[in-house]
């Protein structure tokens, strides 16, 4: 598999899963706290099942695929990183805060996350190119 395919595929996911956690936001803004809720629990998942298959792509199946593309792409990449990886670790706290209903952590949790998964976005759709080979 070409590393712009996995690129371009990663692409469509996170849109996907944006457009779910909007979906989450507009419930918990509408007061419907328990779907907010069940729509994130399915955004954690898709999410994460994403980022494994990636890390099994990437470690197991074919080591050095993006080995050419990072020389061509290395800042967006590093760029994209600084925001994805703390967002995903976040993630985890998020999940637990709000099952949890520690209220307060929840809430600075998600205006962090915000910031980051944005980040992530920004820097995933349009700053990794996924027509380069
Ligand atoms: C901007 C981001 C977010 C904000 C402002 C936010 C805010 C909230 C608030 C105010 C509650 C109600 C808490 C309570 O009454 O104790 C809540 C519940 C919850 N949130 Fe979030 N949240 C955000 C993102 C997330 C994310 C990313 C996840 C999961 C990955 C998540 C999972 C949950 C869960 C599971 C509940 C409990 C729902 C229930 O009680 O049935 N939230 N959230």
């Amino acid at each position: 598999m070409q590393p712009g395919v996995v690129i371009l595929i990663l692409k469509v996911a996170v849109i996907a899963v944006t457009v779910l956690w909007i979906g989450s936001l507009i419930a918990l803004a509408s007061g419907n706290t328990k779907l907010h809720g069940r729509i994130n629990i399915a955004f954690f998942s898709l999410t994460l099942a994403a980022l494994l298959g990636l890390e099994v792509l990437v470690r197991l199946i074919s080591p050095g695929l993006f080995d050419n593309y990072q020389h061509h792409a290395e800042n967006a990449m590093l760029l994209h990183l600084i925001f994805s990886v703390p967002s995903a670790v976040l993630l985890f706290v998020m999940l637990f805060t709000g099952l949890k209903q520690q209220r307060q952590l929840h809430i600075a949790g998600g205006i962090l996350f915000s910031v980051l998964w944005t980040g992530t976005f920004i820097t995933g759709i349009f700053f990794l190119r996924h027509e380069l080979p």
